[in-house]
């Protein structure tokens, strides 16, 4: 039985729910090129970075672009979204999570963030959660994106501990690929079905105690 030594969290989608800001940001931007985002094309940018997102975002609306325009409309949705993340409070905190924070630390368990979001800092500032994490991992310090272990195996790095001894909880396919390619164990938050090769997979931290943190 392995005696977990670190927990290691993704944020958008784990800790908060960002995904409604970053849908309105994307909505707003597609219906200013002139078509229509909807949640389903959503669902598809979770886990998945800014460039990315917004390249996926073209190709529904079948837009091309030049990497200069590019950038130009990413940082526009990014001040987009920032307005919305910048009005987050601790109230924000998915239920459960910070109980589950509060045991590890007790249980003397390390904590890392690992996200693709340069915006997390500000949005642990925001939830009041920054302190709760011993190494926080995102998207300024990585060059690589999920389903690349790089975040993931700098947070083992950072808190000095084997990946063999760290679990991941992730919301997102590409995230839970990336645990497994650290060689972690790895804990999937939402459904079964949308999620595969997870440890197992649960619906949210409601029910989650330091007891289930057992991996053969
Ligand atoms: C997370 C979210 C994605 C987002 C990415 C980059 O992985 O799930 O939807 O695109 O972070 O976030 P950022 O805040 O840097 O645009
Ligand atoms: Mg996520």
């Amino acid at each position: 039985m392995t005696q977990i030594k670190a927990c290691l969290f993704d944020l958008d989608g784990v800790v908060v729910d960002t995904a409604k800001y970053h849908f309105i940001a994307w909505k707003e931007l597609a219906n200013e090129l002139g078509f229509d985002f909807t949640e389903a094309d959503n669902e598809r940018l979770k886990g998945v970075s800014r460039v990315r997102s917004l390249e996926i975002l073209l190709e529904i609306g079948g837009i091309d672009l030049d990497e200069e325009r590019k950038e130009q409309l990413a940082a526009q949705k990014n001040e987009n979204y920032v307005s919305y993340i910048r009005k987050m409070k601790p109230d924000e905190i998915l239920p459960g999570v910070e109980d589950f924070l509060n045991q590890l630390r007790k249980n003397g368990i390390l904590i890392a963030l690992g996200s693709a979001s340069k915006n997390a800092p500000l949005i642990l500032k925001q939830i009041g959660l920054t302190h709760m994490f011993d190494a926080i991992i995102d998207g300024n310090s990585v060059s690589k994106a999920k389903p690349d272990p790089e975040v993931f195996l700098k947070g083992a790095e950072a808190l000095n501990v084997e990946p063999t001894d760290c679990v991941v909880f992730e919301d997102a396919q590409a995230g839970i690929e990336a645990a497994r390619n650290a060689g972690m164990h790895v804990i999937g938050i939402g459904h079964p079905d949308n999620l595969k090769n997870a440890d197992f997979v649960m619906p949210g931290f409601e029910d989650m105690n330091i007891d289930k943190l057992k991996f053969n």
